[in-house]
């Protein structure tokens, strides 16, 4: 009997494989995009920043809405912040929020590198504490908002996001599927369920509030790649509630 098991691939490893199919043919190599990912896994980054194709799909997004100004919740290493701070016009602004000293220096030193330090401000803080002081000051309003940070605070994250907003700004939100993680059972338990799953479920109660208000449209869509099985929402928020 011939062991065809050994050859054949695993989902997850099929996902990769056209991951890098689709970079290989569609995303020029791009020597920071390269070395924020060499020096975020050598600082000991966790490796969970959005992929290549991924990243180009926020700058393409950028792109499209025209962005000038744009906010994102969690840094990281900066990978994401790189690929849509790209999307900039001159004179274009991006704040990008993160809560661990250590990993905002890395990314300071992988955003400077790819010429982008001019237009990033990275605020070194829980998001909930900035998010405040951006209102107060009149940051706003952001022509795009990436929501990639904590996913227990994402119910937080959304409602202050739509106070940065205005009619037709486009809020994305990372990580709205985990596995599927989403139906679980247990998930609004809070005894059981996870903090996290029950904050992305939250999310999508309070969008869909929203929807039914009028006062945004708004889709989820789950993904597979080298990341795994996850997915993003896309909320644009329209002209009243
Ligand atoms: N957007 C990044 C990945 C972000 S991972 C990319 O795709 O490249 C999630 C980040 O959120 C982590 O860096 C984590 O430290 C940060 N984070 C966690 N809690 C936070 C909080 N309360 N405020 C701001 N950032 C937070
Ligand atoms: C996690 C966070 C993310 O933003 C992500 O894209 C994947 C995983 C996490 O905290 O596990
Ligand atoms: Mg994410």
């Amino acid at each position: 009997m011939t062991d065809t098991k050994s050859t054949e691939s695993s989902p997850q490893q099929r996902w990769t494989a056209v991951d890098g199919y689709i970079a290989e043919h569609l995303l020029p190599a791009d020597a920071a995009l390269d070395a924020a990912v060499a020096d975020s896994a050598a600082a000991g980054l966790p490796p969970i920043s959005v992929t290549p194709n991924q990243g180009k799909l926020l700058q393409l997004l950028a792109r499209m809405q025209g962005a000038r100004s744009i906010l994102e919740l969690g840094t990281l290493g900066g990978y994401s912040t790189i690929w849509l701070a790209r999307a900039l016009p001159p004179g274009g602004r991006l704040v990008t929020l993160e809560a661990e000293r250590r990993y905002a220096e890395v990314a300071q030193v992988n955003i400077a590198r790819a010429g982008l330090a001019e237009l990033v401000e990275l605020r070194i803080a829980p998001a909930l504490e900035t998010l405040p002081q951006l209102v107060d000051e009149g940051a706003g309003p952001f022509d795009l908002i990436f929501i990639d940070a904590d996913k227990q605070n994402n119910p937080g994250y959304f409602e202050w996001a739509l106070k940065l907003s205005r009619p037709g700004t486009l809020i994305i939100v990372d990580n709205v599927v985990r596995d599927g993680a989403i139906l679980d059972p247990d998930a609004d338990d809070p005894t059981v369920g996870n903090e996290g799953i029950r904050g992305v479920r939250r999310f999508y109660e309070q969008a869909g509030a929203q929807v039914e208000q009028g006062s945004v449209s708004a889709t989820a869509i789950q993904t597979v790649g080298a990341k795994g099985y996850d997915g993003f929402a896309l909320v644009l928020v329209e002209g009243t509630g």
